[in-house]
């Protein structure tokens, strides 16, 4: 079986660690007997510096046409965020229905995290962040430039079919998982669209009494997350309080290196996207010692959701073996290898995890 996927791998160290991936992933695919046709799309900031646009005007019919898009990371020095990310990411994110932004955060043994005495078990969650509306909006506007009466109005969006959805999809992942969903919200300051979300969770909740529920307001979750991550399983938040709450996720683990992240369009209308949680860091840009392990492990998500689960699986083991067993780390875990030995060294633990794997197949090999 093969599959057609989209890379792109963007800008700064995008275009590092996305080739390390799929070294990994084409590893996987000789193991378990699947493949991919790659096919590269060289947009982003520095195609916008050249073309003056994030990708070209037919980009989003190319890419509809691919089984998922494997994505890098978008941003340079001299053009703004907010053009690089309403030029690519959510005209991506918005046409494609990928409602769902799926961010796990996970200590693996082996790395320190900064939380005092945290050990693997205590921190291991899912943040499941809206992804299509909320409080990333186009409606608004600004009257008045550089006049003292100045002024900017940003009009946040939720809707009953949109917030619906999400709480479904966390309520179904709690049931796979440890059963306990937490709500962030901020009902107390923001008083209309923070109690329909409010409302809208609590009548999941009773249509799933085997899931244990609560809700937090932003500010207090936030310590939470610092102060008590085992209570944490899964985690429901708007577009802006996800997209917070899983970089201090990424931070409590160990590094945003190697936080990753799924966009699904569950119902697979449209491609799904894959991508780390981290930015295009132009601070190490260039210098081959980004940490390649957000983006594997969002290639690893992208397996499962092909319907490789086996091989996702096994590749995040194989992340896991190298930070428990091994001192290869890249400096924003501690340690001095480059962006390729550590790729390398997760290839290898790949390899050795399917050798076991054949010998328990074929027990009596070699006897
Ligand atoms: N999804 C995306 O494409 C995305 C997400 C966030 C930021 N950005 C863009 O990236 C640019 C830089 O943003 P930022 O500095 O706020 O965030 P960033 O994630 O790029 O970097 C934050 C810090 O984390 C470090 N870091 C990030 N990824 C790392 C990795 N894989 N290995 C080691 N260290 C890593 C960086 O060196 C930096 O010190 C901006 O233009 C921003 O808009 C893009």
């Amino acid at each position: 079986m093969r599959h057609r996927v989209a890379v792109v791998p963007g800008d700064g160290i995008g275009k590092e660690v996305v080739p390390e991936a799929i070294r990994v992933l084409e590893r996987a695919g000789e193991i378990w007997g699947f493949g991919f046709d790659w096919q590269f799309f060289d947009w982003g900031c520095e195609y916008f510096l050249k073309m003056g646009s994030m990708m070209t005007e037919d980009g989003l019919d190319r890419l509809r046409e691919h089984d998922a898009i494997f994505l890098g990371a978008v941003g340079y020095p001299g053009v703004p965020d907010h053009v690089s990310l309403w030029g690519l990411l959510i005209p991506i994110r918005r046409n494609f229905r990928e409602y769902i932004n799926l961010r796990p955060v996970r200590l693996f043994e082996g790395i320190e995290g900064p939380l005092r005495g945290a050990a693997p078990e205590d921190i291991d969650m899912v943040v499941v962040r809206e992804n299509n509306e909320g409080e990333y909006s186009e409606i608004g506007g600004r009257l008045y430039h550089g006049a003292p009466e100045e002024l900017a109005v940003q009009q946040a969006t939720f809707t009953r079919r949109g917030v619906e959805r999400v709480m479904r999809y966390a309520f179904e992942l709690a049931g796979e998982r440890r059963g306990r969903v937490s709500s962030a919200t901020k009902s107390n300051g923001i008083i209309h669209t923070m109690p329909f979300w409010d409302e809208l969770f609590w009548e999941h909740s009773d249509e799933h009494p085997n899931i244990e529920a609560d809700q937090y307001h932003i500010d207090a979750l936030a310590a939470a997350f610092v102060l008590d991550p085992r209570h944490f399983d899964v985690v429901v938040a708007s577009n802006l309080f996800g997209d917070i709450l899983s970089d201090l996720g990424a931070a409590i683990a160990g590094s945003i290196g190697i936080a990753p992240s799924a966009n699904l369009n569950p119902e697979g209308e449209f491609p799904s996207m894959f991508e780390p949680v981290h930015g295009s860091a132009p601070d190490i840009a260039g210098t081959g010692v980004a940490n390649p392990i957000g983006q594997i492990w969002s290639g690893a998500m992208m397996l499962e959701h092909l319907g490789y689960a086996e091989a996702g699986e096994a590749v995040v083991q194989a992340i896991a073996q190298v930070l428990a067993e091994t001192s290869f780390r890249t400096p924003d875990l501690g340690g001095k290898a480059s962006t390729h030995e550590v790729s390398e060294q997760i290839v290898e633990s790949l390899q050795e995890h399917s050798s076991s794997r054949s010998e328990e197949a074929w027990p009596g090999k070699g006897g």
